[in-house]
């Protein structure tokens, strides 16, 4: 099966574009430009938008240039933050929906929220209608791609928080990413979620130039359960250095964070929650 957008222009060639010389330049790859990460899985309640949030935040506290980017039709990064659709002038959709993205037209789409630290592209719920928008359109696989080389230059770091299921979003997302990081709440349950994100690796591998790097990452562990440590060590034993080193332990202070429409450093800036998305913003500012 293909992954929605990396289907042909209406031909054969793969449109994902990304592997076949295109328009868009490998942004992330060259010096000086941003690394991509996205933060996906395809089970909901893991962890995607307070990693993506939270490690934005984390790494602008350490002094980089981040964007972090909703992707969910849903808008759950965005509401955390206090943003819909009725308050904001741009969203992810303009970029999707416009023929060809520049740094202008990008930036109308960017806000900074509060104290967060970084830029922040809203989401929109029209999102969940892009699949059938796109139908027609050419390349549609390498749109966020070529929209994020406009502004490339001005980042360090992209994040984009993904939707819960494959289709053109999570597509794009998976080409335009350096870095996949899959959140995995430590919990029996959440493995099984886990096949449909290596099924949706493995189809964007076939577009792609070279093979989509992942790297999991445990979160909401209890190391008082059990059932938490067993699922952690079958990670580390699968999935070996694909593992985060750091683990994201349970901490309410991500509800109080999202509650206030603020990120945990602004709320509980000393707490444990907010120590280990430091300690993730170190371990990927060294590899
Ligand atoms: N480490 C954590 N400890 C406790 N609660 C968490 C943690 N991470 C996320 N949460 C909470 O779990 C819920 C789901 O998290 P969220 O990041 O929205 O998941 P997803 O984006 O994968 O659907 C939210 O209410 C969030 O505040
Ligand atoms: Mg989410």
């Amino acid at each position: 099966m293909r992954a929605p957008g990396t289907e042909g222009a209406g031909g054969g060639e793969p449109v994902a574009g990304a592997s076949s010389g295109g328009a868009a330049p490998d942004a992330g790859t060259r010096p000086g430009c941003a690394r991509i990460l996205a933060v996906a899985n395809q089970k909901g309640g893991v962890g995607k938008t307070t990693t993506a949030l939270s490690l934005g935040a984390a790494l602008a506290r350490r002094g980089k240039r981040v964007l972090v980017m909703d992707l969910d039709p849903h808008n759950c990064a965005s509401a955390h933050l206090g943003f819909f659709p009725e308050n904001v002038s741009g969203s992810a959709l303009d970029l999707f929906l416009a023929d060809t993205v520049d740094a202008g037209a990008f930036a109308a789409a960017v806000i900074r929220p509060g104290q967060a630290g970084f830029d922040f592209v809203p989401g929109h719920y029209r999102l969940s209608e892009l699949d059938m928008d796109l139908r027609a359109r050419p390349r549609k696989g390498v749109i966020l791609k070529e929209a994020l080389v406009a502004v490339a230059d001005r980042y360090d770091f992209m994040i984009l928080d993904c939707p819960p299921h494959m289709g053109v979003l999570l597509a794009n997302a998976m080409v335009a990413a350096d870095l996949l990081v899959i959140p995995i709440q430590t919990d029996f349950l959440a493995l099984h979620g886990l096949r449909l994100i290596f099924d949706s690796i493995r189809t964007i591998n076939r577009v792609l130039k070279k093979p989509l790097a992942f790297k999991a990452l445990a979160t909401m562990y209890d190391r008082r359960a059990g059932a938490c440590v067993r699922v952690l060590n079958l990670l580390r034993r699968k999935l070996g250095p694909r593992v985060f080193s750091t683990v994201i332990g349970l901490d309410t202070q991500f509800r109080e964070a999202s509650a206030d429409g603020k990120v945990i450093y602004e709320v509980a800036p000393d707490s444990r929650g907010a120590r280990e998305y430091l300690q993730l913003a170190d371990e990927i500012l060294r590899s």
